[in-house]
């Protein structure tokens, strides 16, 4: 299936959560069989060799692919949290997003200093909520950083706003 093809299966809705958002639904890629394999396929091809040994999903999109393409790499799967969630000792990251404010936690204990990580999200609009991910993960001083999503809105440039010791990936610009 071809990049095109796979764009073709996001439903797009306008005005949604709010007034002037376009909203990127990934849903209706995930429920197409050919389609959600397309994805796995290519998030594995993008990172087999990185060495990555934890895949960090965002809450709560990035809770689908996470642990799929985790298990494909033979990684561990850690949740970044919205607050009040996680059940453990968390430390946390605040940033400003798309619409409104948010805060991102995440267990003490779920990353290791040998660890390589991949912190996955569906979607990259501003970059504030994986600036903040970037950021929560790093506190915990990993080897190495990955970044990815599934979708770049291009418009907004929110890949300029990594540190340059991030390696940031989408699998579909729009
Ligand atoms: C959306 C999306 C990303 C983030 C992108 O999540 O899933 O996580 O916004 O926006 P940004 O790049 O401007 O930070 P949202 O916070 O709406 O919550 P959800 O995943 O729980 O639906
Ligand atoms: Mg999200």
């Amino acid at each position: 299936m071809s990049k095109e093809t796979l764009a073709k299966t996001i439903r797009e809705i306008p005005d949604f959560p709010i007034p002037g958002i376009l909203f990127y639904d990934v849903t209706t890629l995930f429920k197409n069989p050919s389609a959600l394999q397309e994805l796995s396929d290519t998030l594995y091809e993008m990172y087999k060799d990185k060495g990555i040994t934890k895949v960090v999903g965002i809450e709560s999109r990035g809770f689908i692919m996470g642990p799929i393409l985790a298990t494909r790499l033979g990684a561990g799967f850690v949740p970044m949290r919205k607050p009040g969630k996680l059940p453990a000792e968390t430390i946390e990251e605040s940033y400003d997003k798309e619409y409104g404010k948010d805060t991102v936690q995440i267990h003490k204990d779920a990353i290791e200093p040998d660890d390589v990580v991949l912190l996955h999200d569906d979607l990259l609009a501003t970059g504030g909520t994986m600036e903040a991910a970037c950021k929560l993960v790093k506190k915990l001083n990993p080897k190495k950083v990955y970044v990815n999503f599934i979708i770049e809105l291009k418009e907004l440039h929110g890949k300029d706003i990594f540190s340059k010791d991030v390696d940031v990936e989408s699998v579909l610009t729009l």
